[in-house]
């Protein structure tokens, strides 16, 4: 057996993880997205030194903006949002790899001088054919663009390098365009080429879930419908739709993101053990879960729909979802949606799973709510656990990141009376690292081409299949219904938890 230097070893996940030559072109430069999100992590990493020298970022968008214009933008956004300190010697040399592409989606020619800026960096900074390219744009042009990525030679690989998509949600607002995408993409990439981004994989916390999972001896044991009464999912923002009215109206709470990221917390939460940490198993075991879920036979009683109408939340007077600027009136887009699913196999039979999401809530807060079973006998007084609720852990995504664990303790005192308290991990109190963004982790994937973070197709599909009944039966209903902002959503949600003995969790 030969010795293998176990520092030289690329399973070691410790290695700092550095790209190799390439660029990113970046598709629709001037979103919200872009701009708040994917530029600062662009920086973030060229700042922790995971870019490599000649990185280049090439920005295409119907501008008419020189390279200077483009990297002027660049540079306000990361001023105003990368997460890591400005260090103008890191921008100089990330500056010297930008450039700018005007032109439309529908433009041969723009597709032509994008060819050339490509063969150019390659040429001047060395990027070897290795690019990525990152569709921040609506949907209903992923074809168009990545048709014309072909027809322009920018999908055809050169020898030794790689060439990438990176695609946004929506995936397609049903499991039929949702295949109709995926069917433009495959035309012109392969499925290994492709990275689906859903950001909350990226998030440190949503990873961390696996870790808890599968690194300790304590948590799985009881992690399955011997001890799981029920497990709540709660994605909850205070904000509320503000400009985003063009891209809500007609996509809805649970298009938006139970179909992507609550689901993909769900299958983090629920699936089985895989066998190595590598994409193919942890995206089957996925895939697995996500195809035992089942959805209720009653779903007017099991889900729930709302739409926040104004009010006071926070202390500051907010307006209606139909208030919103562009949102038609009468829009029947629901602002909040929760869902009971079912999931049919040994671990999980006769757990619900509660899924929730909403804008103008009462707090921003995502968290996974394990709730335990009571214990099955209490040998005090009835008086002596008033106090007691169920056991239950917590995984806080975010904000405020770690877990708590709740159970029940003595009140010091003579007497002997039970009530709940918590045990606390946070990030903060641990860790002096400070997490990196979700994108940073991502972006970086993509150009390291590591896909364990990226959601397959397959289960995108499955996704729309749990999906898709619900979205039918709310259509049929009409109007959602209302609740105040600042509120933690309609009463028919309370309702829904009610019939099944349970409440929500007030975070
Ligand atoms: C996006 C949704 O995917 O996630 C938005 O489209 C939502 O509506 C956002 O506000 C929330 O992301 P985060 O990371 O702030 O929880």
């Amino acid at each position: 057996m030969t010795w293998q230097n176990p520092l030289r070893d690329p399973r070691d996940r410790r290695l700092p993880r550095i790209a190799g030559p390439c660029g990113l072109v970046l598709f629709g430069v001037t979103g919200d997205l872009s701009r708040k999100k994917l530029m600062p992590a662009i920086y973030d990493l060229a700042n922790r030194g995971l870019l490599p020298p000649g990185f280049s970022l090439v920005g295409f968008a119907r501008r008419d903006w020189a390279d200077q214009d483009f990297a002027q933008i660049v540079h306000d956004s990361v001023k105003e949002h990368a997460r890591t300190e400005f260090r103008e010697e890191v921008w100089e040399q990330l500056s010297e790899g930008v450039r700018f592409v005007p032109g439309s989606f529908d433009d041969p020619e723009a597709f032509e001088r994008l060819r050339a800026t490509v063969d150019e960096l390659d040429a001047a900074r060395g990027t070897d054919g290795n690019h990525a390219f990152y569709l921040a744009i609506p949907p209903g042009s992923f074809g168009t663009v990545v048709q014309r990525l072909k027809q322009h030679g920018l999908a055809d690989v050169p020898d030794g390098s790689w060439r990438r998509v990176v695609v946004e949600k929506p995936f397609g607002h049903d499991l039929e365009s949702a295949r109709e995408l995926d069917r433009a993409l495959s035309e012109v990439f392969p499925e290994d080429s492709i990275f689906r981004i859903d950001h909350y994989l990226g998030k440190e916390t949503v990873q961390n879930i696996l870790a808890i999972r599968f690194a300790n001896t304590v948590f799985e044991p009881i992690w399955n419908a011997n001890y799981v009464d029920h497990v709540q999912i709660t994605m909850a923002e205070d904000g509320g739709i503000g400009g985003r009215a063009g891209y809500y109206d007609g996509i809805g709470a649970a298009r938006d993101v139970i179909q992507n990221h609550l689901l993909q917390l769900m299958a983090l939460v629920a699936m089985e053990e895989p066998p190595a940490f590598d994409a193919k198993t942890l995206r089957l075991e996925k895939q697995k879960l996500l195809s035992s879920i089942v959805l209720p036979r009653r779903l007017d009683l099991t889900t729930a729909r709302g739409q926040y109408v104004g009010g006071w939340a926070g202390g500051e007077k907010v307006l209606g979802f139909l208030e919103e600027e562009g949102m038609p009136p009468g829009s029947t887009t629901e602002s909040y949606a929760a869902v009971t699913l079912n999931v049919e196999n040994r671990r999980w039979a006769g757990v619900p799973f509660y899924l929730r999401t909403g804008k103008r809530l009462g707090r921003r807060v995502t968290e996974v709510a394990v709730v335990f079973k009571r214990a099955p006998h209490l040998p005090f007084s009835a008086t002596s656990t008033e106090e007691l609720t169920q056991n239950a852990i917590v995984v806080r995504v975010q904000p405020d990141e770690g877990m708590t664990v709740r159970f029940g303790s003595k009140v010091p005192g003579t007497t002997l009376e039970i009530r709940d308290v918590s045990m606390d991990f946070a990030y903060g109190g641990s860790f002096t690292e400070a997490s990196p963004e979700a994108y940073e982790r991502l972006i970086l994937d993509v150009l390291l081409g590591d896909p364990p973070l990226f959601p397959r197709h397959e289960e995108v599909e499955l996704s729309w299949q749990i999906l898709d009944p619900v979205l039918e039966a709310w259509a049929r209903k009409g109007k959602p219904d209302p609740y105040p902002a600042g509120t933690w959503g309609p009463e028919s949600a309370d309702a829904m938890l009610r019939r099944d003995g349970r409440v929500w969790r007030r975070p």
